[in-house]
Formats: structure tokens, sequence, C-alpha cells
């Protein structure tokens, strides 16, 4: 099968197409087919080692020392399943399938093993691959800070970096969950943002976010453009700002007049893969996709989701 590697850290270049053997399923495991993949903000970290303030220092013990430890890259898959081992029950060869390995990565290939138990859920006919390979990324960081967040119909959030693929799912499910959502993004992405349902749309070129009389009881700054410190007054009593993108400053950032916090790596979890398909299939929910790139064209895409600009996730079809 074909895969790509991150020979080192650094830019696209780094990334090279190799041949290796497709593996074969131990008990318990199912090998898939990829057809869709994405390239995330979580690939470009640890194939550019940017990553956020003060936590470099992590970044080379945890992530390897020379290169990503993790060779292929690549968080989530949409795809078939090619092959069973033994004890598998719940999936059939043929059978479409999603999945978010995540931080263990490695769907930057044709094929991928996963455990029948791990974080592989059965995807209906209504999701295209390249629809559903949209979602886990954004889909999973987002309802796990809701969770943590442990959001409540009628609250008030402020999104800051709605029209990213983390930011497009969390205005969605914000307001699927009644909350009343401010977006924070470029004029340039105020009909995107609006069409996905946010109450109220500023500018991000026109606005003194400091200034801004209103309270929230969430802000979730989804692209570490500010902090716990630089907001904290615009949170209301019992407010909780959603450092999804935030440095060593917010995770130990302590609670400030009955405000706090909430930073560090989301939750993975098999339940919330299904509790997205069933979003998407029943239409309270969309993926946004920035754009579809061919396998081959591997290295555009990470330069694409490089640019900070996308809108959503960029997805790659095989
Ligand atoms: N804690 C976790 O476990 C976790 C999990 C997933 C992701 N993350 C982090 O979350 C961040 C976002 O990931 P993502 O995939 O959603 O990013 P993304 O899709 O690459 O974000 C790009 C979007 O952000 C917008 N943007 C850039 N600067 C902005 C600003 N100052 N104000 C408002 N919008 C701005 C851009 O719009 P314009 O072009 O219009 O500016 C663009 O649409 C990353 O830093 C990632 O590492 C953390």
């Amino acid at each position: 099968m074909k895969a790509w590697i991150a020979k080192g850290y650094g830019g696209p270049e780094v990334l090279e197409l190799i041949e290796r053997e497709t593996p074969r399923p131990g008990r318990g495991e199912v090998l898939v087919r990829i057809r869709a993949t994405t390239v995330s903000a979580g690939d470009w970290r640890v194939r550019s080692l940017i990553l956020p303030p003060g936590m470099g220092v992590f970044g080379r013990p945890a992530l390897g020392l020379f290169r990503p430890r993790k060779g292929v890259l690549g968080t989530d898959f949409a795809g078939e399943v090619a092959a069973l081992g033994d004890g598998v029950k719940g999936f059939k060869v043929g059978d479409r399938v999603l999945g978010f390995p995540g931080g263990e990565m490695g769907c930057h290939a044709e094929f991928r093993l996963m455990p029948a138990d791990g974080r592989i859920v059965r995807l209906p006919e209504a999701l295209s691959f390249t629809e559903a390979a949209a979602l886990p990324f954004g889909g999973s960081t987002a309802l796990s800070y809701m969770r943590r967040a442990e959001t409540r119909p009628g609250e008030t959030m402020l999104i800051i970096g709605a029209s990213g693929a983390v930011g497009s799912l969390l205005l969605q499910l914000a307001v699927d969950g009644g909350l009343a959502t401010t977006t924070l993004t470029s004029a340039g992405n105020r009909d995107l943002v609006a069409g996905l349902g946010a109450s109220r749309t500023l500018d991000y070129a026109q606005t003194d976010l400091a200034a801004l009389p209103d309270r929230f009881d969430i802000i979730a700054d989804c692209v570490g453009a500010t902090s716990f410190k630089t907001t904290r007054h615009l949170l209301k009593d019992g407010g909780r700002f959603l450092a999804i993108a935030g440095g060593i400053g917010d995770m130990i950032a302590r609670p400030w007049q009955g405000r706090r916090a909430i930073s560090g790596p989301a939750d993975e979890r098999r339940e919330d893969l299904e509790t997205l398909v069933g979003l998407a299939v029943g239409g309270r929910i969309r993926p946004v996709i920035d754009s579809v790139f061919a396998f081959a064209q591997m290295r555009e895409a990470h330069a694409r989701v490089d640019s900070g600009r996308k809108r959503g996730a960029v997805v790659i079809s095989l």
C-alpha cells in the first residue's frame, strides 16, 4: 500500500510517499480501506512542531526527537472494511465506516488497522466518505469541550474562529444545544457562520474585543487569538473560557472571580463519533469542507492547512 510519511519536522516538503506492506488484521482488528481522510490542525502541529505558546519545550520529547514518532500522520478516516481479524463482531467486509484514531494518527495511507472496539463506527449511506471524514477532528473536540464546560440551553457563547474545523462544528453543536451564539470571524466568513446558525456575527477587523459591552457565559477561542487573562472580564459570573488552542498560560490559569479556563487535549471517544454521525444524518449539523485534494496532492493539502485560512476541513480523497 501507499502511505505518506513525515521524514522530519518542517514544511510540507518533509512528506514523502512510500510503499509499505499492507497490514493484516490480528485478533479483534479491522482492516479499513481508506476512501477519505483529512489534513487537520493536529497534522500541521505534529509535522511543523509549531505548538501553542509555552508548549515547545514538550514538543520533541512528546512527539519524537528528530522526526514525528508517528511517521504516518492523519487523524481520521472514512472508508470500507477490507478484512476482519478473528473474533471481530459488529463489522463485516464491505461495511462503510468512520474512524477517529486522533492522536494515534496513521490515516494518510491506503489502509489502516483499527481495533474493532476502538474509535470506529458504521457509516450510513446518507453521508459521503468526503463529508464524513470532515466530522471527527472538529466535532470530537467541540463535543469534548462542551461536555467539560457543561453548556446549557439558553447560555450565551462567543466563538472566536468559528470558520475553522473546530469552530464550524462547535458553532453548530452550540446552536443545536440551544445556546445563543456570537461569532468573531473575518468579514469574508460572515455568510458562512450566519448560514451555520450564528445568532450574531462580529468582524474581527472592526471589533475591539476587550471593549465589548457584552458578557458571555462561555467564550470559546478556537484559534488561540486570545487568552483567559485578556477576556475573563467578558465572562459572566460562573463563566468558562474554552482555551481550545491555548498555551501553557491558559493551562495554569487560576479561576478569577468565579470564572475559569478549560484547556488541554480533547477527549477522543467512540460515542462522540456515533453522536456526530447521528446529528449529521439527521441534518442537525453539516460538515464544512474547505477543499478536497487527491492522495497524490498531500503536500498541497498540507500547504493549505499551513495557511491558517481554511474554512472547515481539508479533505483528501482516495
Ligand atoms: N485542545 C485540543 O485537543 C485540540 C483539538 C483540536 C484542535 N485544537 C487546536 O484548535 C485550533 C483550531 O483548529 P482548526 O482545525 O479548527 O483550525 P483551522 O481550521 O485551521 O482554523 C482556520 C480558521 O481560523 C480562522 N482564524 C484565524 N485567525 C483568526 C482570528 N484571529 N480570529 C478569528 N478567526 C481566525 C480563519 O479564518 P480567516 O481566514 O477568516 O482569518 C480560518 O477559517 C488549532 O490550534 C488546533 O491545534 C486543539
